[in-house]
């Protein structure tokens, strides 16, 4: 658990970088810092782990106060993740994973299969990568050995700034998911800083949106789009708040609520997705292809009915336009 509890940062007499922020991130929740740049989240972030010091309020980590840890020991103990992935360049993949681990003066037999397991977990190949040097690897392989490198010695919190921000945006789409599913696994309690309105509805349990280092709502992501609190939230989300909220809905919410069409097995060569597939993903698979149908598949990969664009467009206005609009009257 991160708790900040009116945190203030101030930059000599004349810069006030962090207002009065006060939120939680409950124990394997991932929250994100969203906001425009300048809006202070990597002071934020950074203040957890002491690289930059608190001017006012305090932070606790695991119901022990930042400021009564020494401030090497807590690094070792929270993961950090920077968007330049900051592996050396010097050392081999191994060595660059195992930096804090070997810090800890872990054996070499712990060491190894901690490395393998890590390995496993991003789908690369110990044996193969292992002994390579960062700049032998893709831009996504390095970026993912930066997200197991924070990982390596387990720390109950990671710190992650803007980590998947320099990818290009398929390759970031394909790792953010892969991320979700280690976080399914291994349930850490994460501060992602990130600007990018998609990916933060997309990874958030909760958002911390900022506007000159103050809070401007901290919420869910459904929550923040269907009730935004004020003028600055419902801009900053943006007149498509509706489409971006299909993210957080899956075919299987449409199905239960209007319903599937029906398969015509006469038509060869449609599309097929997956019932858990989120309806963002599914509207813009729909729109870029010319199939007017693509059928839906149950986890037994049976075909259980096809949706249409129709069908996504009578979701969103009933099921979340239709909300949001309850809302802004009550
Ligand atoms: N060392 C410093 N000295 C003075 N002002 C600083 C310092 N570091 C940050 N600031 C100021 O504090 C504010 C918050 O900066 P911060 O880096 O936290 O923003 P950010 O939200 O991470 O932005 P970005 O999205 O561009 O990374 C900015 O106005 C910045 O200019
Ligand atoms: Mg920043």
């Amino acid at each position: 658990m991160i708790s900040f509890k009116n945190v203030a940062k101030r930059y000599g007499d004349e810069i006030v970088a962090v207002n009065d922020v006060d939120f939680t991130v409950e124990e394997g929740k991932i929250v994100v810092l969203l906001g425009p740049s300048g809006c202070g989240k990597t002071t934020l972030l950074r203040m957890v782990n002491r690289l930059e010091s608190i001017s006012e309020g305090e932070i606790i980590i695991n119901n022990e106060n930042s400021k009564d840890l020494d401030a090497i020991e807590l690094r070792r103990k929270i993961g950090y993740v920077i968007q330049s992935n900051g592996l050396f360049p010097n050392m081999t993949i191994e060595e660059n994973v195992m930096l804090v681990p070997d810090l800890l003066g872990w054996s070499k037999k712990d060491k190894r299969g901690r490395f393998e397991y890590l390995m496993k977990l991003i789908g690369l190949d110990a044996h193969d990568y292992g002994k390579r040097l960062p700049h032998e690897l893709s831009g996504g392989q390095q970026q993912r050995i930066g997200v197991v490198r924070a990982l390596a010695a387990d720390p109950p919190v990671m710190l992650m700034d803007e980590p998947f921000g320099a990818l290009d945006p398929i390759i970031r789409d394909k790792i953010q998911e892969e991320f979700l599913q280690i976080q399914r696994e291994v349930k850490k309690t994460i501060l992602f800083v990130s600007h990018d309105i998609d990916e933060a509805i997309k990874m958030a349990d909760k958002i911390v949106l900022l506007r000159d280092g103050e809070i401007m709502q901290f919420d869910t992501p459904s929550k923040m789009l269907s009730h935004p609190k004020n003028e600055f939230v419902s801009q900053f989300f943006g007149k498509d708040r509706a489409i971006k909220s299909l993210s957080l809905h899956t075919v299987e919410d449409l199905q239960k609520i209007i319903g599937l069409g029906p398969v015509d097995e006469s038509i060869q060569d449609t599309k097929t997705i997956n019932i858990h597939q989120d309806l963002r993903n599914t509207l813009s698979m729909l729109m870029n292809q010319e199939a007017d149908q693509v059928i839906v598949k149950n986890d037994q990969n049976e075909n259980i009915g096809t949706i249409t664009i129709d069908l996504v467009q009578k979701y969103l206005h009933f099921e979340i336009k239709g909300k949001m609009s309850a809302s802004q009257e009550g």
